[in-house]
């Protein structure tokens, strides 16, 4: 169970996240959604530990994660989609997934110099590397230099990166902006796939509301920083806060 309790931060006089409490459980997918400036990205920062709360707790399984670096948090088990400048541009596909793999594997490469066992290691971290390849349907730019990717398979790279990582809580912001209408799907397909799996905990930051719909479970609102709403998808779009606040104001 992921949990915020009075999640804050101030910018200035700005609160750009104001005393969101919230628990997010395992098998649920829950949108966070508002208006442009809401604070949706904040909170995600928050989180992930790349912002540094001016009050309130993040806690993951009852464990306290304020105050520990991104890092640490991600070595616990919190996910966020990896954002392009992650990517080792000059690598290849391959070798960018494998490099993710194996930092989950811990000590595997600290056994000594027996050549037979770093080999066998070597094989098994591209094994399961090629299967992610596989999943997110990049298997066939394997070879080629992360670089050398079309945005879309970038963004595909990415989503490859975080599930290498194996985390308990994924977060996606806006996973599929500036994605064309043929790499969008493939994304959302993978999302609809994490689900499946009843101990992962997805958060997912969107704007299109057909696919909130579709994939949400519940949908949490941030209006200036402040959850105005949360619930059920049918109920929550229903609703007069959200009809004013967000669908006014939403992008088309
Ligand atoms: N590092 C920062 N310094 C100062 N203000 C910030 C910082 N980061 C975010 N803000 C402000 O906090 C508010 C929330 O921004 P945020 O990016 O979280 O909104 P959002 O809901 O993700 O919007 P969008 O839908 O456009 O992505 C905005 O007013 C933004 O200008
Ligand atoms: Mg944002």
């Amino acid at each position: 169970m992921l949990e915020t309790r009075e999640l804050t931060i101030r910018f200035g006089g700005h609160v750009a996240v104001d005393a969101v409490s919230c628990a997010f459980a395992p098998g649920t997918l829950t949108a966070i959604v508002g208006p442009n400036g809401a604070g949706k990205t904040t909170y995600f920062n928050l989180i992930s530990g790349q912002l540094a709360a001016t009050a309130g707790a993040v806690a993951l399984n009852g464990r306290d994660l304020s105050g520990l670096p991104p890092s640490a948090r991600t070595r616990a088990g919190l996910g966020r989609a990896f954002q392009l400048t992650n990517l080792f541009p000059h690598l290849t596909v391959l070798e960018n997934v494998r490099l993710a793999v194996q930092a989950t594997r811990d000590g595997a490469h600290r056994r000594g110099l027996n050549l037979w066992s770093i080999w066998s290691d070597h094989r098994a971290l591209t094994v399961r590397a090629g299967a992610i390849l596989d999943e997110v349907a990049l298997a066939a730019r394997a070879d080629d230099t992360a670089a050398s990717l079309p945005h879309g398979d970038q963004r595909k790279l990415e989503v490859a990166l975080l599930m290498a990582l194996e985390p308990q809580v994924f977060m996606f912001d806006e996973p599929t902006a500036g994605m064309n209408a043929a790499e969008a799907p493939v994304i959302l397909d993978l999302i609809r796939r994490l689900k499946r799996d009843r101990s992962k905990t997805i958060l997912l930051v969107e704007h299109k509301m057909d696919v909130v719909r579709e994939l949400a479970d519940r949908i949490v609102v941030l209006h200036n920083g402040r959850l105005v709403a949360d619930g059920e998808p049918a109920e929550v779009i229903a609703s007069p806060i959200v009809q004013q606040a967000y669908l006014g104001a939403a992008k088309a």
